[in-house]
């Protein structure tokens, strides 16, 4: 009896240090791991559209100052929680103290599309699993136009991860593809090569290319939207979209105000970076949610 007591306390013992121990094995493992990943061969431009267009990239489709902060000098405190850790957002400018000033293009690259860092190696809570769908052309006007902005000076302490992200980069694996904002760089294929972007315009091909970069990470990759707050409501046709006009979405965006007369929670929905989106882009977006099947996910019994 004694024996099969012992025999139980140290199975108990025994199997959550085990667990941990493959988890924490895992983890370290992805933390090292050092990504050899080609660089491409880009053109930067230096004409003015180029930069206005990187611009646009950087400010309102790619979103970096929601992240990266006042004039992109970085934010030290972009997560801090107790027990996860201290993950900085980079100082992005040409000082001193930014990466701009020893950054070279195949770094950018790396770091936009592919979600590694200066050193190879995995960053965590970027956002490179919309990113990795930029085009030549237009990851090229962001580094074009991450080359003129103005220095700023903004010391950015080295990251620091707590025992409990470990799982977290563990529970990252599991997510889809779309969703990962943990460590994207697991779930990238990083030899996947670039298909040109469609031309800007009023395009089906546009809309999915605008929807990829901006709406897919919180509103999925069916555009049906998820059940916690801060995951996107439904925008398919499945939804209230479907008994939404063109111009009442346009409005919806720029406003914050849908036809039903609710305000869009600004916590959640970056509507006032969205509301930057050029009336052409949002009628591309507009006609790619006319053209994906609808989603009609709350009707559906047990989600
Ligand atoms: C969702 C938040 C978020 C967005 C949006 C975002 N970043 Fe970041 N970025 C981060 C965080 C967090 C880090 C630091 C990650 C780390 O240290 O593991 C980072 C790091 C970087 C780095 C430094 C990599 C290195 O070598 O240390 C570069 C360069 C970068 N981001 C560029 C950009 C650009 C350009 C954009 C916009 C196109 C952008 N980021 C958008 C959160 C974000
Ligand atoms: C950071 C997450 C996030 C991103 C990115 C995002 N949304 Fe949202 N969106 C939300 C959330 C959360 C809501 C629900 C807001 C609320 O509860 O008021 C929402 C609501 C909406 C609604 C209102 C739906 C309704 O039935 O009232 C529309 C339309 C919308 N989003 C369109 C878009 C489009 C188009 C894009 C891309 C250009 C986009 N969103 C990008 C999070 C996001």
């Amino acid at each position: 009896m004694k024996q099969k007591a012992l025999g139980c306390l140290a199975l108990l013992i025994a199997v959550p240090l085990l667990c941990g121990g493959l988890v924490f094995a895992f983890s370290e493992y992805q933390i090292r791991r050092v990504y050899d990943i080609p660089a491409v061969s880009l053109t930067i431009p230096a004409d003015e559209a180029s930069l206005a267009r990187g611009k646009h990239l950087v400010e309102v489709i790619g979103g970096c100052p929601e992240c990266h902060g006042y004039r992109l000098q970085g934010r030290p405190d972009f997560l801090n929680v107790p027990l996860i850790g201290q993950i900085p957002a980079a100082n992005l400018t040409p000082h001193q103290t930014g990466v701009g000033s020893v950054y070279t293009t195949a770094d950018w690259e790396r770091a936009i599309r592919h979600g590694v860092g200066h050193d190879g190696r995995a960053l965590i809570g970027v956002s490179s699993s919309a990113l990795q769908h930029l085009s030549d052309a237009d990851v090229s006007a962001i580094i074009a136009y991450m080359q003129i902005i103005p220095p700023g000076k903004r010391e950015i302490p080295p990251r620091q991860l707590g025992l409990l992200a470990r799982p977290f980069i563990l529970i990252s694996l599991l997510l889809p593809e779309a969703e990962n904002d943990i460590m994207p760089a697991l779930v990238i294929d990083h030899y996947a090569s670039q298909p040109p972007a469609p031309e800007p315009g009023i395009t089906v091909a546009y809309g999915r290319y605008l929807v990829l970069l901006t709406c897919v990470e919180c509103h999925k990759a069916d555009l049906g939207g998820g059940s916690e707050p801060g995951e996107g409501m439904n925008i398919t046709t499945g939804g209230n979209l479907g008994h939404w006009t063109e111009t009442e979405f346009i409005w919806a965006i720029k406003t914050g105000r849908t036809p039903e007369g609710n305000s869009l929670n600004v916590t959640y929905m970056p509507q006032d970076r969205l509301r930057h989106l050029t009336e052409d882009e949002l009628k591309a977006i507009w006609l790619y949610i006319q053209s994906i099947p609808p989603v009609v996910r709350e009707r559906a019994p047990g989600q």
